[in-house]
């Protein structure tokens, strides 16, 4: 009892201090995060895409706070979701390889991999001041039981480990299972049909529908949530429901943001019709640029250079709009350096619960950016890594390239470009066996396409090299590496264990294609 009532007082004192709670009497608002896949910062009308077919994302900016410039933490899925969920640089949370350092969860071998036991995700620090959780779509921290959703502090899911991605040749059937909590109910492709050929699939339909269920259930509860909406359409094999196949400018790829455009308007009106619009908390984003490898079946990264992989503005600047009316301003534009590890911090403080102090987190709290309390944080940097490789570092309006990487060698024989059509000589493409001793550095501010590096003999250049510098000296002096568990070259990989379909009986053998290649010297 005296124990209980201890922990009672300490935990009303580590709840006491929020911005929200002066704001709304203590009733924390509900958090929903619209996280797309492989969606570019060009994407939406009100970033520029002239196709103008995004009306609902462009009214929600219009009712909100549109962030101009937003960074995700790593231009690749996994890594860029779990830095989301842990407020932490993958570098930190283990979401990184050491070997082959372009590489990450992309391969089926993935299956090995998976979040940390030692991390602490979002939905679990949330649950400590009552909020219930739900991901749905797709996880992809790990496919392994204990590395799934409700093992992380999700109450609820619906959804996949990964995406949908594959199939990689027709005759193989990736082996992604759909669960809806821990029943698996089936797998994409046969339960949950995504057709190919013509594109139709109707699961961003689904996944409006167990999120609606969801926002629904809970309000008639009285209980704060959590929802975490992440579905896949936009990533290869493109996929949108009939009524929408056909509709865009833009092909398949805009069918897909058509969809996903009119799914979010769904959510948003519904939360007006509930009327809890004025305690609900939305943010939209994506994990990572458009890929250009895609070439047509990809969408746009706007004015920036190259996209999904590289560390270019393209591979990492995100379209985001952040929703709350009565709270965030409408019709407001922020250009507030910050990433998607400070939706962690945020969220945190919106919901009144202080961030864990027993580890560094790389979010900051953007509250009083978001509710007008200061116009600026900090002069923060943004880190851009692949791996364990801090590629790229901004501060202020300079960025220095330290290595700009586009292709390993292998990738290069075999003609994949990330940045396909966008060459820029000397800057995408040089010898990329060396690093780049004296870092390439370009003012995004006047040139935020990355085409043209300062000169090296400028005044501008060296006292940009100057403030890049100390922040790089003090990040590498002062950082510990989580535990990697993303190695695709270890043995343990190539010994493919699958999970999750054991209940359908109709697990595959382990692909039988060669072993991911560790050419890249780091
Ligand atoms: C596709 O996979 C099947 C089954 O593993 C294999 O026999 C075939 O060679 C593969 N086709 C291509 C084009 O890779
Ligand atoms: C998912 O499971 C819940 C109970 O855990 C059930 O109420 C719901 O109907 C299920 N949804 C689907 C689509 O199977
Ligand atoms: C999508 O749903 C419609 C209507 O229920 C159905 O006719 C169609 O076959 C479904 N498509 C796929 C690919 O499952
Ligand atoms: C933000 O607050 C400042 C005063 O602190 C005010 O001048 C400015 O108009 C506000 N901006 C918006 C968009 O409300
Ligand atoms: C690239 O740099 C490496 C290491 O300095 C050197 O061995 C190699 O010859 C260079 N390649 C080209 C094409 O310049």
């Amino acid at each position: 009892m005296a124990v209980a009532a201890l922990t009672l007082i300490l935990f009303s004192a580590l709840i006491c201090c929020s911005v929200t709670e002066k704001l709304h009497n203590g009733s924390p608002p509900n958090i929903i995060i619209m996280l797309m896949d492989d969606m570019g910062w060009g994407d939406l009308g009100v970033f520029g895409h002239p196709a103008k077919e995004t009306p609902n994302l462009d009214a929600m900016a219009a009712q909100g706070m549109l962030l101009t410039n937003f960074y995700t933490a790593n231009p690749l899925c996994s890594p860029s979701r779990a830095a989301l969920l842990t407020g932490r640089l993958p570098v930190r949370n283990g979401f990184y390889t050491t070997n082959g350092h372009a590489r990450n969860a992309y391969t089926p071998q993935e299956i090995v991999g998976g979040i940390s036991k030692d991390e602490i995700l979002l939905p679990a620090m949330l649950k400590k001041n009552g909020y219930v959780s739900k991901i749905v779509g797709k996880w992809h921290l790990g496919h392994r039981p204990a590395y799934l959703p409700l093992e992380n502090g999700f109450d609820e899911w619906f959804g996949a480990p990964n995406c949908h991605f594959g199939p990689y040749n027709s005759s193989i059937t990736p082996n992604i299972p759909v669960y809806n909590n821990s029943e698996m109910l089936g797998r994409y492709y046969e339960e949950f049909p995504i057709n190919v050929k013509t594109g139709e699939s109707n699961l961003t339909q689904i996944f409006l529908k167990e999120g609606l269920e969801f926002i629904h259930r809970q309000t008639k509860a009285q209980q704060p949530f959590f929802l975490y909406w992440a579905p896949d359409a936009t990533h290869t094999p493109l996929y949108a429901s009939r009524s929408f196949l056909g509709k865009s400018q833009r092909g398949r790829y805009g069918d897909a943001v058509m969809e996903l455009d009119y799914s979010v308007g769904q959510i948003l009106s519904s939360l007006q019709s509930l009327g809890i619009e004025k305690n609900t908390f939305v943010f939209f984003t994506s994990d990572n640029g458009a890929a250009l490898t895609s070439r047509t079946n990809g969408g746009s990264n706007g004015p920036f250079l190259c996209g999904k992989e590289t560390t270019f503005e393209g591979g990492m600047r995100e379209p985001a709009i952040a929703w709350w009316p009565g709270n965030i301003k409408e019709g407001t534009v922020s250009q507030q350096l910050a990433n998607v590890m400070d939706l962690f911090s945020t969220c945190l403080s919106l919901a009144g619960i202080s961030a864990p102090d027993d580890r560094v987190l790389d979010g900051l709290d953007l509250t009083p950016v978001l509710l007008n309390l200061s116009h600026s944080l900090e002069n923060r940097p943004i880190f851009y890594y692949r791996g364990n490789e801090m590629m790229a570092v901004r501060v202020g309006q300079f960025k220095a390239h330290y290595w700009t990487w586009t292709n390993s060698m292998e990738e290069f024989k075999q003609g994949v470009n990330f940045c396909a059509g966008q060459d820029v000589p000397g800057v995408t493409t040089h010898n990329q066996t060396e690093y780049t001793l004296q870092p390439i550095i370009f003012h995004l501010g006047r040139d935020p396409g990355e085409k043209f590096p300062l000169s090296v003999l400028t005044k501008e250049y060296l006292d940009a090299l100057r403030s890049v510098s100390a922040v790089v000296e003090y990040h590498e002096k002062t950082l510990v590496p989580g535990v990697p568990q993303l190695n695709m070259c270890d043995q343990a990989v190539m010994n493919w264990a699958p999970a999750g379909c054991e209940k359908l009986g109709k697990c595959l053998d382990a692909p039988k294609s060669k072993p991911w290649k560790c050419s890249w010297p780091h």
